[in-house]
């Protein structure tokens, strides 16, 4: 079984959202305290979610990745990694965490069978970080990034949204840290997910090339195309062979929105194909009036074929961001 759309692409990869609050404000993401979250009812269940992941697997999706909001505010998390480990078909299975509860919770959830985890870290200086994201947790997400290495969390990744005039002067920093440390880090290039009326601009897009000349200048770069990266990241290894790597995800100045695999689960059972909106497909309430398996798949099949050409393509071919149904934190990224 395979989930292809109209346009041939296949969606193998599926980011389920386990809650959509947050500890911290990124500006970019939730720069106001949001109207209210989600209730406790309205959330998927962990069985509601691995049921939801063992009828996608049965249709072709082979890789998940937990993300939020920040996931690790759900309580009992590793518990969830244990059930999606379990699920037959599934062979990869990631996080994506701001890193700031980390400290406790690497241990546990690489007992649960969680192997690897992306911290989102946009700077290396404490009073940007502050800046960025509202709050104080820069140490907490820097011992967060520690804890999953001694967990044996491997690889773990970092990744980084530059902000023209924010963080845009800290590229060979990075560089010099993913060469010191080991870790990757990769730059999402700033997207148009309206986090709030007017915060989003091209003039605060910072593109992957200009971060690649700028590190390559410093550090020269070689192409590494890993199995572990795969597109929409374009990785780079230090061509003097030192350890770590510079990777760009060129979402807003070459969408990768004809290749993409994805598809995703809101943290209240909505499924969605495009990070830009507006498609939402329901699973909660079949799921909860009693659907079947094939009932829901065959719903998930249909929402598949509605999958739009691509958001991204748009932004990039009208140069606006589009009117958005969810923000960030409420999709999962
Ligand atoms: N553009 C690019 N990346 C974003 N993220 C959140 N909002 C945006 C945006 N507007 C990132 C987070 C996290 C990942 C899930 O998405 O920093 O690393
Ligand atoms: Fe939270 Fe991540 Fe959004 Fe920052 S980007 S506010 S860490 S969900």
């Amino acid at each position: 079984m395979e989930l292809r759309d109209r346009f041939g692409r296949v969606a193998t990869d599926l980011r389920v959202s386990v809650t959509d609050r947050c500890n911290l404000r990124c500006r970019y993401c939730i720069p106001h305290e949001p109207a209210a979250w989600f209730e406790r009812r309205e959330l998927l269940t962990f069985e509601e979610i691995a049921r939801l992941v063992r009828i996608l697997a049965s249709q072709g999706v082979s890789s998940v990745t937990l993300t939020g909001g920040e996931p690790l505010l759900r309580r009992g998390l590793p518990d969830l990694v244990r059930m999606v480990v379990a699920t037959p078909g599934i062979g990869d299975l990631s996080l994506t965490t701001n890193g700031t509860r980390l400290r406790e919770l690497a241990a546990p959830l690489r007992a649960a069978g969680l192997r690897r985890a992306t911290v989102s870290l946009d700077t290396l200086r404490p009073e940007r970080f502050r800046a960025i994201s509202q709050r104080d947790e820069h140490a907490a997400v820097l011992a967060g990034i520690a804890a999953a290495r001694a967990a044996g969390l491997a690889p773990v990744k970092v990744n980084a949204v530059p902000l023209r005039g924010v963080n845009d002067d800290e590229f060979v920093d990075f560089a010099a840290w993913s060469r010191d440390t080991g870790i990757p880090v990769r730059f999402i290039e700033y997207m148009p997910l309206e986090a709030g009326p007017g915060e989003w601009s091209l003039e605060k897009v910072v593109p992957g090339r200009e971060i690649l000349a700028a590190v390559g200048r410093r550090f020269p770069l070689v192409p590494a195309s890993g199995p572990e990266d795969p597109a929409p990241a374009r990785a780079y290894r230090f061509a003097d062979g030192a350890p770590g790597g510079i990777g760009v995800i060129m979402s807003v100045t070459e969408p990768f929105c004809r290749t993409c695999t994805r598809i995703r689960l809101t943290s209240d059972g909505k499924l969605t194909t495009c990070l830009y909106g507006p498609d939402e497909t329901d699973l909660r309430e079949p799921l909860r009036l009693g659907a079947s398996d094939e009932e829901i798949a065959a719903r998930v099949r249909e929402a598949v074929l509605r999958k739009r050409r691509g958001g991204a393509l748009e932004v990039f071919e009208t140069r606006r961001p589009i009117p958005l149904v969810r923000t960030m934190h409420q999709i999962g990224g």
